[in-house]
């Protein structure tokens, strides 16, 4: 098990064991010996760090970055779309350790995950590999991921930090993100993983923030995740993200990977000698390069091969908690014992079950869905046709004619369609929403035939179910599984599991419906986030955008419903909800319950409702159980850039139960005090209004101005009072000048101080 943070005992080895090194050899550890491994110097061994994230992507040839070149098999487990899916943070740490058994044995110090971006468009290329448009999914997961891996001893770098939502341009791009953004979308995810599970390294990104490198970022890498947030581990960059490694080095980018046969180290150096870099940036980054080898060296530690059976199981039943029933027609599945199927789409052969570049892995195994349901079924109640060509576009109307027949003589069509890998993966985003024409035309002329059509989704990033959703019966989303995903579809297909996967973005109806769509991917180099903190259900809900289903959506087998939802308030800005759920159905289930937050109106625009609470349950039969939820402060504020501060708004709040962002069954208004009788700090250039309204300089103010007037002259400004108003907006400095009004700058100084003095709330 990784320490969460190196012991200072150890600390002060590894301390003293860098310092007693020399420029040279202090400065080689800045940068990787080569593709996935860091230099040994005197005294500080090799690591190696690999991908990551939905399995150890260790290639003993050839190296690359984009999964070009092989890897040694291991378990491909469900990718991030998937695992994101299942809002189950206990299964994602049980594939965290499986994963950290599978590193040890392949000798990897440093497994790279888990990719925690935000799905910010349904383009992005990798939003496979990421888990949810929400980032309290992201982050709880992500942190659970962490525990698993480095329970192992086994080290991770959370990545992209940050603001790394697209793939065009991903290594030049400026994305264009105003702070409050930043705090509350695309920061909270790698907070909560950093706070909680102290991850061994964070990976920068590849994109520039607001005009700056990542990699160069000092406010990014030193002031946030170091000063506020405490993290003590390693930042490492993402492969080739460095464009200036002294400028790096200095914004708090210790390990530059992969490695640049020397360049930059010799830059280093010479910018030390010619006292631009002071040494002390050199010395603390190679004492944490140096103590993640520490931390994570697994010497004598046992590297036994890992049992490949039962992590085939695991990543198994991984893929059976996360795939989503979005349609259910009248019980149409589970698929009842002697029915006769038809089994049509060349998916169902092979599969689609994970995407492109660095995250791809070498499968010990896969499971084809077609064989798991004829094991599931019985050989002669299951036939196939293609339907399609995996490679081909158009319709082929002898292999729509032999799917069709199959489909005429069934009980069911099953109708597997998608994405193939090559139209999802890092390094380019998708253009569009939409299935091959020739896995669109399958589906239509199948339910133009059939008794009952089901169709069963293999997709990373989600796709319109336009404009044939209503002509079918029954609808799984089954991502991108992994390599047992097979076999989870065979299962939820005939109801050995219970589906209980729930959206984690929303399915729109239109790629337009979609907040970013008017600036995404952005142009010129620059990709401006203007839908701000509105992102996926976010801006749905808010804006009243309709969509096909609704963050948090997934059907079941069987029925769950809430009652007694009660919310205390202990404080001033925190609560506590409790809930009974109940399975009133007559099979074993597991429900997602979700508690979002509604705000009062206040100083900032506030989506709608944001999630801020959530928990998966299993229950048997008419079992019930009664659940805790803590909402803390943070689940009630908002980042208050002016005054650089969480700040919640006095007033009701609803608390809000959901199946969906969309579909409330319950919900309780709470009165919260918040921050009630704190005002913003004045300075000159607050506003005429801020200062007159300010509980400390407002009343001074006013009798600094009235004293010197005659009664006359104060009833008419008396009268005057409602005037005022239309200069309510004019900075303070300014209206101070104005001709009849004359306040002198150092009274203002004299207020700014006496309100410091006595500060209120
Ligand atoms: C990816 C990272 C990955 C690295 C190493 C980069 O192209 O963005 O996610 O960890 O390559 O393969």
């Amino acid at each position: 098990m990784i320490a969460p943070a190196p012991s200072s005992e150890k600390n002060e080895v590894v301390t003293k064991v860098v310092k007693d090194l020399r420029l040279e050899d202090k400065t080689a550890l800045l940068s990787g010996r080569d593709f996935w491994s860091t230099a040994e110097v005197n005294g500080v061994p090799s690591m190696v760090l690999t991908d990551g994230p939905h399995g150890v992507r260790r290639q003993a040839g050839e190296a690359d970055n984009l999964g070009i070149h092989g890897s040694l098999p291991a378990t491909c487990f469900p990718p991030g779309t998937a695992l994101g899916s299942s809002w189950d943070q206990e299964l994602a740490e049980e594939v965290g350790q499986a994963l950290g058994r599978e590193a040890r044995h392949l000798g990897v110090n440093v497994l790279l995950g888990p990719a925690v971006n935000i799905k910010r468009s349904p383009l992005c290329g990798r939003n496979f590999e990421y888990f949810s448009e929400d980032p309290l999914i992201s982050g709880v997961l992500g942190a659970a991921w962490v525990r698993g891996v480095q329970s192992q001893g086994v080290g991770t770098s959370v990545k992209h930090f940050a603001a790394n939502n697209q793939e065009t341009d991903r290594m030049r791009i400026s994305s264009d993100v105003d702070e409050r953004t930043l705090r509350e979308i695309y920061f909270p995810a790698f907070e909560r993983v950093v706070q909680e599970s102290k991850p061994t390294a964070v990976m920068c990104s590849y994109n520039r923030i607001n005009g700056t490198y990542a990699s160069e970022n000092t406010w990014l890498l030193t002031d946030v995740l170091r000063k506020e947030w405490g993290f003590t581990g390693a930042v490492l960059s993402d492969w080739g993200a460095v464009s200036n490694r002294v400028a790096a080095l200095k914004a708090g980018l210790d390990l530059e990977m992969p490695g640049s046969d020397g360049t930059t180290t010799a830059e280093i150096i010479s910018a030390v000698k010619d006292g631009s870099l002071d040494t002390s940036f050199v010395d603390a980054s190679a004492i944490r390069v140096a103590a993640l080898q520490q931390l994570t060296a697994f010497e004598g530690g046992d590297t036994s091969a890992f049992d490949v059976d039962a992590h085939h199981a695991l990543a198994r039943r991984a893929a059976g908690g996360s795939i989503v029933l979005l349609r259910n027609e009248n019980g149409t599945l589970p698929l009842q014992p002697g029915t006769r199927v038809a089994v049509l789409g060349e998916f169902a052969e092979k599969p689609r079950y994970q995407g492109g570049g660095s995250s791809h892995i070498n499968p010990t195994r896969i499971d084809i869905p077609l064989e798991e349901l004829r094991k599931n079924l019985g050989e002669d109640h299951v036939h196939y046709a293609p339907g399609y060509g995996v490679t081909g576009t158009e319709a082929s109307s002898l292999l729509l004619e032999e799917a069709t027949d199959l489909a005429r003589r069934a009980d069911v069509s099953i109708v597997f369609v998608g994405l193939d890998e090559k139209e999802e993966s890092e390094g380019f985003d998708r253009t569009n929403l939409d299935l091959p024409a020739d896995h669109v035309a399958l589906i239509e002329a199948v339910a133009a035939v059939s008794n009952r059509t089901v169709v069963v989704l293999s997709n990373g990033g989600v796709v319109t179910l336009e404009p044939w959703h209503d002509d079918v019966d029954a609808i799984l989303e089954g991502w991108a599984l992994g390599q047992a995903g097979g076999g989870a579809l065979a299962d939820v297909l005939t109801g050995r599991t219970n589906p209980s996967g729930r959206l984690a973005e929303t399915i729109p109806f239109r790629l337009n419906d979609t907040a970013s769509f008017i600036n995404f991917p952005g142009e010129a180099g620059h990709v401006r986030y203007g839908e701000g903190a509105l992102v996926g259900y976010r801006y749905h809900e808010t804006v009243d955008v309709p969509a096909r289903y609704p963050f948090g959506h997934g059907l079941s087998y069987t029925t769950f419903t809430y009652s007694d939802l009660s919310v205390d308030v202990p404080g001033t800005d925190h609560a506590t909800v409790h809930l009974t759920v109940t399975n009133a159905g007559d099979r074993a289930g597991a429900d997602v319950v979700q508690i979002y937050v509604a705000a009062p109106k206040g100083p900032v625009r506030k989506p709608l409702r944001e999630l801020r609470a959530f928990q998966k349950v299993t229950l048997e039969p008419g079992e019930s159980r009664t659940l805790a939820f803590e909402l803390d402060r943070r689940a009630f504020a908002h980042y208050d850039i002016t005054d650089s501060r969480w700040a919640v708004t006095p007033g009701e709040y609803s608390i809000e139960l959901g199946r969906s962002s969309h579909d409330i069954a319950a919900r309780s208004a709470i009165s919260l005090e918040g921050d009630a009788g704190r005002t913003a700090p004045l300075s000159l250039t607050s506003t005429v209004e801020e200062w007159f309204t300010h509980p400390v300089a407002g009343p001074l103010l006013i009798e600094g101005m009235t004293a010197s007037m005659t009664e006359e002259q104060r009833e008419a400004a008396e009268a005057m009072q409602d005037g005022l108003k239309m200069v309510y907006s004019m900075p303070m400095d300014q209206f101070a000048k104005f001709p009849g009004v004359t306040i002198p700058q150092e009274a203002l100084e004299q207020l700014i101080h006496a309100t410091r003095e006595a500060p209120v709330g």
